[in-house]
This record gives C-alpha cells, structure tokens and sequence, in this order.
C-alpha cells in the first residue's frame, strides 16, 4: 500500500536567498491524514480520502490499520481509499511499528482498546524514548490493560472490554484527548472530558463527520466532550486541507527575506491551529488571508506573506496549545525581529519528537543568536533583518521541524546553516525541498 517516497537523507545546507515569490498548495494536514486513516479503519463502509498527507508517519498509521483488518488502497497521489471494520479491529500477529509518529501511536492505542483487541506498539528511537502514561493511564482507567517499558515504547495491550470515565488531561494535550474519546467509541458507558485549555479539535469534528454522536461545550479557554459508547462511525469522504504547522516554514522564510512575496493556498484555518500567525502579525508581519473552500469540516484561506521586519513581543503563554509545533521556526522569526521575544509555557516542548526546548536553543546559538533557555521558556534577542550570522550546524535529533528550521534560518543569515541530518523531514513534508525549490530557497546536501 506504500507510495514510494523519496528518500533524502544526509547533511544540507540552506543558502542565504534572495526574494522568495510564488505560489505552493500547502501540504496535506498531518493531523487530519493520521485521523482519516484510524476513523476510516473502525468505519462501517469505505472511506475515500483525497489531498492525504503521504509522509512516513502517516503511511504508518495506514499500514497499522491494515494489520489491524482495514483494507487500505493507493489509488494515486494523496488519494486512499479505507474499507473500515466496522469497529472490530482484529490483534495483529507483527508489532504495530509507528516510525516517529506521537500523534500515530497515541491515537491507535485509544482506537485499539476501544475495539476490544489487543496489540504491540513499537517506534523508532525518538518516539521509544517518549512519555506514554499520560494515554496508558487514562485507557488504564478504562480497563486497557497495557504494560510498557518504563511508561515508554515497546508497549503491549492484552484484549479486553473497556467502561467510560470521567476524564481531565493534566497536559493540554489533543493526543491525550483523542486517544480517551476514540477508546471511548467502544466503551460501554458515557466518556466525559474536560480540558482545562482547548485543543485541536479535528478528532470531535470528524467523529461527527462519521456520523458519532458527542457533545462538545465550550467555557472560555475550557471545553467538555460528551460521547456516550458504544458507538459505531459510518464511513465518509475526507478532503484534507493544508497543514497550517507545516505551512509555517514558508511562511517564516518570506518573512526574514527581502524582498519576499509568496502565497499558501488551502492552509486550514481553525483557532486551535493558527497561533502562529497570530503571533506573527502581533510582531507587525505583513500576513493577508483570504478565504479558501471548506475541506473536511474545517474552513481554509490563502495566506499571503509579505517580507517586514519584525518585532519582538511576549507570547502568551495560554497561546501554547495553538501553536504548539511551530516554536522552533517561530525562534527563528525571533532571531530577525528587532527586539527581544518571550516565550513562556513551553513545558510541553520538553516531550515532542526531541527536546524542542533546548533543540531550539541550540539552533539559535549555533547561527549566532543569543537565547535565554528556561526550564519552560525561551528568550530570543533579536538581531533584526540581516543582523543574523548564521553558519551554524544544528542538531536535529531525529526532529523533523527541528531539521526544516535549522534551514530556514539559513536563507535570511550572512552564511549558509547546515542541519546535520534531513531524513526526518520525511515524516510530516516530504515536498518541503520542492516546496523551497519553487519559492527560489536554495537548499544544497552536503556530502
Ligand atoms: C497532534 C497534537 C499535538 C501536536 C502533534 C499533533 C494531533 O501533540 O504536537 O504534532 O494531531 O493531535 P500533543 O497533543 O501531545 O500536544
């Protein structure tokens, strides 16, 4: 079922550019790809997919629900086509093997328990050394019997019924949430979650698509999620839209460039998804959006940006979950603004595909930026548009948006930036060196 991707690997380069211009389609959303895969696997009938992000982690998820007894199908570029199990996954004789994929993994374990069968969940070296309690322990409460290595990966869930509960995640988190409400469809009984702070919402949204039948009542920052089980989904088309997290480092590279004019196309434009560019224009950018079609529930725009010298300001810290991924290349917008960004409440960068916190410190460091690194804060000192030497190799740690920041710095600084190893672009935007390529971004391997 595997399109053949690419394979990029090794050392690269990012040259200082000038003016980027011209038009992407913003790659397919990760999130809602890994969710048209796990829904249209439990889905009575055929799902058919279109615009599906075909990077590693979410292959992945598609190869998962496979073993698992969905019959999934290729049919060209970002089109899939999911005979779901009507809910009755059966326990696969091989490891269900998720490469780096968090969001992947968490969610499946939810799904699997849910149906009542059992399975193995393994990952690659980043993912093994991620925290996996805080979904283990809410389905533990559910009756998931799972045993882990350590709260970590190799993990093993032994088959089994499970009873809803009244839930409130400790971390804002949309895996956590997820993984609790799609356990919750096979659930005898009412699931109840509460979060304290809202996060993306694609799995309530397209649970409904499904035909689920759930609650979801918003109180300010919070919101509760009602959805009483068993239930069973009913298959139906999902036209993914463009993944604003993904978008963020075109984004960024115009800004710090002068001269730069390029546009996004079809980027989803949800609140629990955009903190990034509000940010942004908070710090003066010159960012215009126009409206696109609805895709898969969720409305999109067009983004336009505009090269602007940027300013720093304080990011707030309830901001967090909106943006949560796009820190790294917001670090590197921060090392072109003039003036000092805070940001405060990045506790949660501590446990992504690397330790974002201090990768990204590092990142900037290694280009010639200072930063102040905190517990759970980072304090860029802006060098302003042309003051950022660059030169600088980052690290990426197995870290995909590491790795793509680390090049985007390079295209606004006096030298080029190198990243030492490219290879885990590959799990969430394999055309992000295509996608630079046309924009004019130079991007060289490195022997
Ligand atoms: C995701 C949720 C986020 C995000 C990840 C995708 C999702 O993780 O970092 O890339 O699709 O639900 P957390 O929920 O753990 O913050």
């Amino acid at each position: 079922m595997t399109p053949s991707l690419m394979r990029r690997e090794g050392a690269m380069r990012a040259l200082p550019a000038s003016a980027l211009s011209g038009s992407i389609k913003a790659p397919g959303d990760k999130s809602i790809s890994h969710r048209a895969f796990i829904l249209g696997g439990l889905a009575n009938g055929v799902t058919e997919v279109s615009g599906l992000l075909e990077s590693d982690d979410v292959i992945n998820s598609g190869k998962a629900a496979a073993a698992l007894g969905a019959t999934v199908e290729h049919l060209g570029p970002g089109q899939w086509r999911i005979t779901g199990t009507g809910g009755r996954f059966s326990t696969p004789e091989a490891p269900l093997d998720f490469g780096n994929a968090g969001t992947g993994v968490r969610l499946m374990m939810g799904a699997v328990a849910g149906t009542g069968a059992g399975a193995d969940f393994v990952g690659d070296e980043s993912l093994s050394s991620r925290p996996m309690r805080r979904v283990t322990d809410p389905l533990g409460e559910m009756g998931a019997r799972f045993t882990t290595t350590d709260g970590r990966l190799p993990a093993h869930l032994e088959a089994g019924p499970l009873t809803g509960i009244a839930y409130t995640p400790p971390i804002a988190s949309a895996q956590v949430k997820s993984a609790v409400l799609l356990a919750a469809l096979g659930a005898n009984g009412t699931t109840v979650v509460h979060e304290p702070q809202i996060t993306r919402d694609h799995t309530e949204t397209m649970l409904k698509a499904f035909g689920v039948s759930l609650s979801v009542k918003r109180d300010g920052p919070s919101a509760t999620i009602t959805l009483a089980g068993p239930q069973t989904l009913t298959a139906c088309p999902v036209d993914v839209p463009g993944d604003p997290s993904s978008s963020a480092f075109a984004m960024v590279a115009a800004l710090i460039v002068p001269g730069s004019d390029i546009t996004l196309t079809g980027v989803m434009d949800n609140p629990a998804r955009t903190g990034l560019i509000d940010t942004l224009r908070e710090m003066g950018a010159d960012i215009t959006l126009t409206p696109g079609p609805e895709m898969a529930g969720e409305k999109t725009m067009h983004v336009r940006v505009r090269h602007t010298q940027l300013r720093g300001i304080t990011v707030p810290a309830e901001r967090a979950p909106s943006m949560i991924d796009e820190y790294p290349v917001l670090c590197v917008a921060a090392a072109y603004a003039e003036g000092v960004t805070h940001m405060p409440g990045l506790e949660e960068l501590r446990a992504k595909e690397s330790d974002r916190l201090a990768g990204s410190a590092a990142l900037l460091r290694a280009n010639g930026v200072p930063v102040e690194e905190g517990e759970d804060s980072l304090v860029v000192t802006g060098m302003g548009v042309g003051g950022v030497p660059g030169g600088g190799e980052t690290l990426t740690h197995h870290d995909h948006r590491l790795a793509m920041s680390g090049l985007v710095i390079g295209l606004g600084a006096g030298s080029a930036a190198r990243v030492d190893d490219i290879a885990m672009i590959a799990t969430s935007y394999p055309d992000f060196f295509d996608d630079m390529a046309a924009l004019g971004g130079v991007l060289e391997p490195l022997p």
